[in-house]
């Protein structure tokens, strides 16, 4: 049997666990299980009630990799960024397979796993541009290595995906609001006129609180929201404008990456949001613009899973970059990587 990593993910409202092959990279096992039933009730994720069903599910996930617990040689967590009381859950299972089975403790910083969520069974390649978008960031990357990961642009406020979230909230269509209301924006027309976020200025940074606010002022000015061709056109308009935001700033980075002779000729759209189809549509005809090669992970990955944490890990254990069991924390944010 090969030696692998057991690698856990509890960040936000996805419980699960990955066994990985350190030498081949394989993924060997991999489970999830989602809370989004029990969050949906909610219109979001209620953090004490994520931390509960996670001290639930792990033991349930972890259970079915015990025939491999001998093939094991270190154990892996997200540790940041996320919320503080589900990555304690993670964190503390962690903790306590390292020390009961004696192995090394590898802490896994979660939006790190998403750009790995690109390399899944294989090798990584850098340099390498990145968009992420998920819940909780979106972020434009210059990844040079494993260690040299800079941050280019961020979210002045909401997220791309929460954004989503938050306008399938307003319209009670439900959560998680990324794939509702891309489905309603297939069925829809853009007939609304929404601000593109940043419009006239050069800034690389995101910003999508107007944009919500210019939807929560339509919802309020009819009779009938719950009327599907008016929830179908403003999901339509909403997903337009948030696309075009997001498009207006890759485009000032892959111009200011086509300047520079060095530039990355790689680009990878990673989180949970980077399954929406009409961003990948638009991303697409980017890159074969620039003639750089767009990187995607498979669909069932784009979301939380530990499976991207476990491949992080495998470069982490081959650097031999270990925690010690009584000084790994939780960190529920990060300003570096
Ligand atoms: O990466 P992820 O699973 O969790 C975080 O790390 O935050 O991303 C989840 C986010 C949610 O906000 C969800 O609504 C959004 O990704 N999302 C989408 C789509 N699928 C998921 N947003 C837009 N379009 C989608 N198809
Ligand atoms: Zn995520």
């Amino acid at each position: 049997m090969q030696d692998l990593i057991l690698s856990i993910e509890s960040s936000c409202d996805d419980s699960s666990i990955a066994l990985t092959a350190i030498d081949t990279y394989e993924l060997i096992f991999h489970q999830k299980i989602s809370q989004e039933t029990e969050h949906s009730a909610f219109g979001g994720v209620v953090p004490e009630l994520a931390s509960r069903l996670h001290a639930e599910s792990l033991p349930l996930i972890l259970e079915k990799t015990k025939p491999y617990f001998k093939s094991l040689k270190a154990v892996a967590v997200t540790n940041e960024p996320g919320l503080n009381v589900t990555l304690l859950e993670g964190v503390m299972v962690a903790k306590t397979l390292s020390y009961a089975l004696n192995l090394p403790l590898i802490a896994v910083n979660h939006l790190k796993g998403h750009l790995y969520s690109l390399f899944l069974q294989k090798e990584a390649v850098f340099p390498l541009g990145v968009l992420l978008v998920s819940g909780g960031h979106t972020m434009l990357l210059e990844a040079e290595s494993f260690e040299k990961i800079n941050i280019k642009a961020q979210s002045l406020d909401d997220s791309f995906g929460e954004s989503f979230d938050k306008v399938a909230k307003m319209l009670s269509l439900g959560y998680p609001g990324g794939p509702i209301v891309e489905s309603f924006a297939k069925k829809g027309t853009a007939r609304f006129e929404l601000p593109i976020p940043l419009r006239s200025k050069r800034q690389l940074a995101f910003s999508f609180s107007g944009l919500k606010n210019a939807v929560r002022l339509e919802i309020e000015k009819v009779e009938n929201s719950l009327n599907k061709s008016f929830q179908a056109d403003l999901c339509a308009s909403f997903q337009k404008c948030a696309i075009a935001h997001l498009m207006q700033k890759c485009k000032i980075f892959f111009e200011e990456n086509a300047r520079n002779t060095k530039g990355w000729k790689y680009f990878g759209v990673v989180g949970g949001a980077s399954a929406n189809l009409a961003l990948r549509e638009n991303i697409l005809e980017m890159c074969n613009f620039y003639d750089v090669k767009l990187l995607l992970a498979p669909l069932e990955f784009c979301s939380d899973n530990a499976a991207m944490i476990g491949r992080v890990a495998v470069e982490s254990y081959k650097r031999e970059e270990f925690s010690v069991i009584d000084s790994l924390q939780t960190r529920p944010r990060i300003d570096t990587f």
